[in-house]
């Protein structure tokens, strides 16, 4: 059977859509900019948000990518055969232009004719929106497949809860889906058994979302003010769609497992088929691109710096049990950085930090795991002298204080002739699990994918934070993040030490003379180029390609951005620094609101 490469399929696809009038737009990073909704970039659409709500994008009303992703809905899962944290999916976008007719017909084309993918037709199944009291059923892409020449019973109509995406927080874009699977040729689990169930006979490939819509605070949908197609395929998925086997048996994941196994004492496994290679696999991956982004992200326990945290630890639990030393999971990297530099390369240009993040974190968890034994310990000790089993409350606090994965503690308990209370130990962590869900999401409620005027004020005043920085602190100030709730920003940036009692006061001066003086917010397109000659700064520039909007604030400052912004500096109140502090090395980090 011929094999698809991850290259061919990358420039299939954008081909495909260039030859449909398509601009390609370069991706984002994995760590959302600006968007408090999510921690990581989920899938293609999310940088595209405030285009989807109605701003002009500067490439037009077609745009197509390959946007890296992040999804950590549920790492315990990893390791079954289409499930990655991080992924790349090929997108591509109507605002405001094209809509389902199109977008059906483009997608079938895509992957059924012998120019382009070739998929047996008879192996394709779709599902469409059955509709509900919100929205209605939608019979227009059902017909619409049956036209191209789907037999109906390639077709079923699913609720809400298979067929509606979005938003991606709790406010913002969403619409009814068609979604394709392929048939992967296994047997069906049950006489129901279809494109809803997950047992594995079908797996989804890509999503045609028709988003007109946008779901408010009330949880009402309302019609957007245009219609979009928000379409994503997993770049792993089609490739096992095409070539058979798993995510793991792709060229994305080749060298990994072979570094993996290269480092390991289990000769006699297969790396492809072993749940211990493919996690490890997957958590490297992924820690690779979020150590690699410019943002800065380290381990740490909050946020993005928490998940990473998770990954590398669990990297590192999975790698003792194959018994790859100190400094392996390093070298895993190294694989990953190779494989992937050509398309992303920031991976090659982070290189030393990467390999001295996951280093470091390697001997903290050492510390943690030498602690835990201590309190293992203590824990035995404890124990009435009758009882052979651990109580889940001890054993969630040996995960939660000191970072001890259960099966460590299942292991240890089981040399000394113990058993773990299991049960228990689960109903501690769901409970503990759904107190920081909610927290979360309390956290990332609102925010700038709300387009609410807090954000929109805040988020200008985060331009005239990075001019007055550069005035006051040195033109070495670049941003190096930004994220905004509707009750304050929060700005990272690059400077070596922290700021002075009276450097910060000055950036607070300069910033309320700027909102004094009621400048005038205008943004213009240019191309890049014209951009940089003008002066304008704005670190995240590959996010935008050719033309590029400018958003101008008086004379003041100039600054490559998606907006939006209010009209004038007025708007913004009196600006106050609450918080200056480190955010990692060489990276500082100011809060401040506008009262
Ligand atoms: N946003 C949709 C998804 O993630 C389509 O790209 O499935």
């Amino acid at each position: 059977m011929r094999q698809y490469t991850s290259e061919e399929i990358r420039s299939k696809y954008l081909d495909f859509f260039k030859s449909k009038n398509h601009q390609v737009i370069p991706n984002a990073s994995v760590i959302p900019e600006n968007d408090p909704t999510s921690l990581f970039t989920t899938a293609g659409m999310q940088p595209l948000v405030p285009y989807l709500l109605g701003e002009p994008h500067p490439q037009g009303k077609r745009v197509v990518n390959v946007q890296r992703c992040i999804r950590t809905g549920d790492i315990e899962e990893i390791g079954d055969d289409t499930h990655c944290t991080f992924f790349e999916m090929l997108g591509n976008w109507s605002l405001g232009d094209y809509f389902k007719k199109e977008s059906i017909r483009w997608s079938w084309e895509f992957l059924t004719s012998e120019e382009w993918l070739h998929i047996p037709k008879e192996r394709l199944f779709f599902t469409v929106f059955a509709g509900d009291q919100d929205v209605q059923r939608d019979e227009e892409s059902y017909s619409l497949w049956l036209d191209l020449g789907v037999d109906a019973e390639h077709i079923s109509f699913q609720s809400k809860e298979h067929n509606w995406w979005g938003p991606v927080g709790s406010t913002g874009p969403c619409g009814p889906d068609t979604e394709i699977f392929i048939d992967t040729g296994k047997e069906k689990c049950s006489e129901s058994c279809d494109p809803s169930c997950d047992c594995g006979k079908y797996l989804e490939i890509w999503n045609n979302v028709f988003m007109e819509y946008y779901k408010n605070d009330k949880g009402e949908f309302t019609p957007l003010s245009q219609k979009n197609v928000d379409t994503g395929m997993g770049l792993e998925r089609v490739l096992v769609a095409l070539n058979g086997g798993t995510v793991y048996n792709t060229d994305l994941f080749e060298e990994i497992l072979k570094k993996i196994h290269e480092l390991s004492d289990q000769k006699d496994v297969k790396p492809t088929e072993s749940k211990d290679f493919r996690i490890i696999a997957d958590h490297i991956r992924t820690a690779t691109f979020i150590l690699g982004d410019p943002k800065g992200i380290t381990p740490s326990n909050v946020d993005q710096g928490y998940v990473l945290r998770r990954l590398i630890r669990r990297a590192i639990r999975y790698s003792k049990l194959l018994n790859i030393e100190e400094g392996g999971i390093a070298q895993i990297s190294q694989a990953v950085i190779e494989k992937y530099s050509s398309v992303y390369p920031e991976l090659n240009e982070n290189r030393d930090k990467i390999i001295q993040e996951l280093n470091l974190e390697e001997q903290k968890f050492g510390k943690t795991i030498r602690q835990g034994l201590k309190e293992f310990e203590k824990v035995i000790k404890r124990l009435d002298e009758k009882t052979t089993v651990i109580d889940g409350a001890s054993a969630f606090k040996l995960y939660d204080t000191y970072g001890f994965p259960i099966e460590l503690t299942q292991e240890l308990a089981t040399e000394k002739g113990f058993t773990v209370d299991i049960n228990e130990y689960q109903e501690r962590f769901e409970e503990h699990r759904k107190k920081s869900q909610k927290g979360a999401e309390q956290k990332f409620k609102g925010g700038l994918a709300d387009h609410t005027e807090e954000t929109t004020r805040l988020h200008t005043a985060t331009h005239l934070l990075h001019e007055a920085l550069r005035r006051v602190l040195g033109d070495s100030v670049e941003q190096r993040g930004s994220n905004i709730t509707s009750k304050r920003l929060r700005f990272d940036f690059s400077f070596g030490r922290k700021l002075l009692p009276e450097e910060i006061s000055e950036v607070e001066t300069i910033v309320n003379q700027a909102i004094k003086d009621d400048l005038t917010v205008v943004n213009q397109e240019m191309t890049l180029e014209e951009a940089k000659q003008q002066g304008a700064i704005g670190l995240f520039e590959s996010k935008y390609g050719e033309i590029v909007k400018v958003y101008s604030i008086g004379e003041f400052s100039k600054e490559v951005c998606g907006g939006p912004h209010v009209k004038h500096t007025g708007e913004l109140g009196t600006f106050k620094i609450t918080k200056e502090e480190s955010s990692s090395s060489g990276v500082r980090r100011i809060k401040a609101v506008l009262k």
